[in-house]
């Protein structure tokens, strides 16, 4: 449905305004959790260069568990605090990681994994998952990366009704 193109370094801002209309029209209409994280887990992997991982781990029972992604198998459970993903969870807050080797306690999934970018899904009762980024680049992340995405969770909240946002304009 999208066809990837190159990023221009020095216009992140705009590539990540695109996405956000891309996946703003990908999600109208549709509230279901895991069909809007298979879609944006796709989005994201075809669109953005440089990745080898793009998905989303869910909070289950206190614990993340692997939900929809693109790229290799990954390990299914996660406890919260511990590597990238269960960090953004404990601090409740994005988390960049520009070498993975240096992060105490990173988990990898994939050994080609060399930056990571972690951002918190916060719905109305407290942190329901991550969305997770690898890339196989040292430092592929920057802070107007995680602008983006997190402008990428905050829509794919709305289209699952876990915002107090008005649903998407375009889902009506
Ligand atoms: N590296 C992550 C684990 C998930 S994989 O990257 C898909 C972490 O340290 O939490």
């Amino acid at each position: 449905m999208f066809e990837a193109r190159g990023i221009d370094s020095t216009d992140k801002a705009e590539f990540y305004r695109e996405l956000a209309g891309q996946l703003e029209a990908l999600l109208a209409g549709e509230r279901d959790v895991i069909a809007n994280a298979a879609n944006t887990s796709a989005l994201l992997f075809q669109m953005m260069p440089d990745l080898n991982w793009a998905g989303f781990y869910m909070m289950r029972e206190g614990e993340l568990v692997l939900g929809p992604f693109q790229g290799k198998p990954a390990c299914v459970r996660i406890a919260v605090g511990k590597g990238v993903c269960g960090a953004a969870v404990a601090r409740r807050a994005s988390v960049l990681v520009e070498d993975v080797h240096a992060f105490p306690g990173h988990i990898a999934c994939d050994s080609a994994s060399r930056s990571e970018l972690v951002v918190p899904l916060i719905g109305r009762d407290g942190v329901i998952g991550v969305i997770d980024l690898d890339s196989p680049s040292p430092a592929r992340f920057d802070a107007a990366d995680q602008a983006g995405i997190e402008r990428i969770a905050a829509i794919w909240l709305a289209a699952c009704g876990e915002t107090a946002e008005p649903a998407l304009a375009r889902a009506s």
